[in-house]
């Protein structure tokens, strides 16, 4: 184990179950916030929540590569682990879970959890291998630390959705906390891949935001669902996205609505920006 301005950084399973246990042993609830580094204040934001109520908060980070297809970002992905330390402490973190990848994925690995209900469309018809990699990643995390609970983000809707159906599934012994999307003051979703935006594309990427407000305004305003949707498209088209889906779904299962009846809503959209792809979603 080595310290960063005495924030311990573990970097083995079996030196975070000796620090968990550590914990555990004084009485301390544990919480969890998982993340590929490249941390900014939506990371910040969750490190803060977990750590609520006096949990010791690990914040692991590992950039995954079976989540990453041969053709997607992972070798340009952000890495910056000195920064990304540095941003951990101040936000009520304790420690780093900062594996290699070969810890994560010894020699001759040959395991993958495979989710379906929620991991199905939106998402999975863009990155068909996305939610395995996620899935058996976030398995192993939580194997690895067992916290009482774990935090992820609203933004990644889908991959909430997913983790919770895996957690409950496989009777995994942790509550998994989703926390609302901590966005810019333009309403643009923080994400690490942000950066990887022109500051022309950053000027036009708070619109997927405002799309899906509008949308969102106009059926609850009972405009019919497919009118509000093509009128989204159309608007995304105009400022020069790639729109991927724009869709309405229910909020529990992402099931496709046909109606507004009263079941709860989301709006889920993934668009691309020149090279960059944006994910974002809204309640309706
Ligand atoms: P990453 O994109 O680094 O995100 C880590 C966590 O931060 C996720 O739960 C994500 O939903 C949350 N998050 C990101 N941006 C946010 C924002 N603007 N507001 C609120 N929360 C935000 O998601 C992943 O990493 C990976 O897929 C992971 C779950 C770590 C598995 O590899």
């Amino acid at each position: 184990m080595s310290t960063a301005s005495s924030l311990p950084i573990v970097r083995t399973i079996g030196d975070l179950r000796q620090l968990v246990a550590g914990w555990r042993k004084e009485g301390h609830v544990v919480a969890m916030v998982p993340t590929m580094g490249a941390l900014h204040a939506g990371h910040a934001t969750l490190i803060t929540a977990a750590a609520e109520g006096g949990a010791r908060v690990v914040t692991s980070v590992f950039v995954n590569p079976t989540q990453f297809a041969a053709n997607e970002d992972f070798g340009t992905y952000p890495r910056d682990e000195a920064g990304d330390v540095a941003r951990i402490a101040p936000a009520g973190g304790h420690a780093v879970f900062a594996p290699g990848v070969a810890e994560m994925y010894p020699e001759g690995f040959a395991t993958a959890i495979s989710v379906g209900g929620p991991a199905e469309g939106l998402e999975s018809d863009y990155r068909p291998h996305f939610f395995r990699g996620v899935a058996t990643v976030v398995a192993k995390l939580l194997l690895s630390c067992l916290p009482d609970r774990a935090l992820f983000g609203e933004k990644d809707y889908q991959q909430l959705l997913v983790i919770r159906r895996m957690v409950t599934d496989l009777g995994i012994p942790t509550e998994i906390i989703g926390h609302p999307t901590i966005r810019e003051a333009d309403g643009l979703a923080m994400s690490s891949r942000n950066a990887y935006l022109s500051p022309a594309e950053r000027a036009v990427a708070p619109k997927l935001h405002q799309v899906l407000a509008e949308a969102a305004e106009a059926i609850r305003g009972q405009v019919p669902p497919a009118e509000a949707l093509i009128a989204g498209n159309r608007t995304l088209d105009a400022a020069g996205f790639k729109v991927d889906y724009l869709e309405l779904r229910n909020a529990r299962t992402l099931a496709p609505v046909a109606d507004t009846g009263a079941e709860p809503l989301r709006l889920l959209v993934a668009a691309r920006l020149g090279k960059t792809r944006l994910i974002d979603n809204l309640a309706v």
